[in-house]
């Protein structure tokens, strides 16, 4: 696309104005729309336990967050005891789950939901629990025996291992120990995992961990969290890689731990333009109702849920505004403008002035040949057509979400 800054050919101008069945999945089912759920670490960190775990299992189903379409439910680290049993088994602390994990997996299954949990191809997890290294094919059948659905895979402790060796035997043990389970790379695209992730594992991290940032980055003292706009700069370039049963993970959600309700929802939108994973990483059972509406918004999760499951693409950048496209199935299209300028901005888009083209699913838009009627994802209104000129403004650090459908 040709992007002049003077505006000649610009047609945005932007002014500055200011349960049984559901478990019985095959390994080759796994994943082909990108996995929604909820994740202890990103506010609990190793502060788990059953108690404080079976309410939350208990909010997750009457919170709405089943209904929207949210299913797993993983336990990241600190799940376990220091040691490993006498007969190499991981233990999980008793004192944090006094009734054992069989239990507490059959509890989260009870409810409809699935059961996830997590480990590390190293010697050591990342918080110093036994890591996985040496005991795969153990480790893969004791999950197993306790029914877990899910397994996410970190990467600490990993001193001489080759990353893709350690995470095709995890995968191996899986598929030896019988039971599908999701299984989630997390080595954070340090050795580029979407070239040869896709048959080993149905999702994998594609940067580092994510923190509570809009824009900025945080130091967090030996290693740096990640901000929502820096994740999502390191996603345009690999959206090729990404389709049913292999996604890119650009880590999980911060929606509901303390930015501003614009940022979340723009964050949430974003996600689901990318196709990413939805991992909830809230305290559900003191969610707002602002949380729970940007969560559960099922028209946005629809376009992370879609069967074609493409990635968008960063359409156009110009002065701190952003379009990103997502191709849908049935010739519709995802539009989510993006204003990362710090300041409210109008964008006035004359959807006649360029075709909309994608290489990557062999898509194209041309609106002087198709009119679509536009709805708006978020007011929930619909927004005329792209007959006519798109004029909206949108406010610091945040998205308009429209979606195209033929009129
Ligand atoms: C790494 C992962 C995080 C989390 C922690 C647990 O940092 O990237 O998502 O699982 O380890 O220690």
């Amino acid at each position: 696309m040709n992007i002049n800054p003077k505006g000649l050919l610009l047609t945005l101008a932007v002014t500055i104005v200011s349960t049984a069945s559901l478990f019985a999945q095959k390994f080759e089912e796994l994943a082909q729309t990108p996995p929604m759920g909820w994740n202890s670490w990103n506010t609990f960190q190793t502060n788990i336990d059953e108690p404080l775990l079976k309410g939350m299992v208990d909010t997750y189903v009457s919170s709405g967050m089943k209904d929207a379409g949210y299913v797993y439910f993983v336990l990241d680290d600190g799940w376990m005891s220091m040691e490993r049993d006498q007969n190499g088994n991981l233990v999980a602390d008793p004192k944090k789950f006094p009734n054992g994990m069989k239990e507490f997996a059959d509890y989260v299954h009870s409810k409809g939901l699935k059961f996830g949990i997590y480990n590390c191809a190293g010697t050591k997890t990342c918080a110093g629990y036994p890591g996985t290294r040496g005991y795969e094919y153990q480790d893969a059948r004791l999950y197993a025996s306790w029914g877990v659905d899910y397994l996410k895979f970190d990467w600490c402790n990993t001193d001489g291992e080759n990353a893709i060796e350690a995470y095709k035997t995890m995968s191996k043990a899986i598929r030896a120990a019988g039971r599908p389970m999701v299984f989630s790379l997390c080595e954070w695209g340090q050795h580029k995992p979407w070239r040869w992730a896709k048959n080993v594992g149905q999702l994998w991290r594609s940067t580092g961990d994510i923190g509570l940032g809009f824009e900025k980055n945080i130091n967090k003292g030996g290693w740096t969290a990640l901000s929502v706009l820096s994740i999502l700069d390191q996603q345009d370039s690999i959206r090729q890689y990404a389709g049913p049963g292999h996604w890119n993970d650009p880590d999980m959600l911060e929606v509901g731990n303390g930015m501003k309700v614009n940022e979340d929802k723009a964050h949430f939108s974003l996600w689901c333009m990318l196709a990413a994973p939805l991992m909830a990483g809230n305290d559900l059972r003191k969610m707002s109702d602002q949380t729970r509406e940007i969560l559960t918004n099922k028209d946005v999760i629809a376009l992370d849920q879609d069967p074609m499951g493409v990635e968008a693409f960063r359409f156009y950048a110009f002065d701190g505004i952003e379009i990103w496209v997502k191709p849908l199935s049935n010739n519709e299209l995802a539009v989510c403008f993006l204003n990362r300028s710090g300041r409210p901005q109008q964008v006035s888009y004359n959807w006649k002035g360029h075709p909309m083209v994608d290489a990557v699913s062999n898509t194209s838009f041309d609106f002087t040949q198709t009119t679509y009627k536009m709805h708006d994802l978020w007011s929930k209104k619909e927004v005329g057509s792209t007959a006519k000129t798109f004029d909206e403004t949108i406010p610091a650090d945040d998205v308009i979400v429209l979606k195209l459908t033929k009129e």
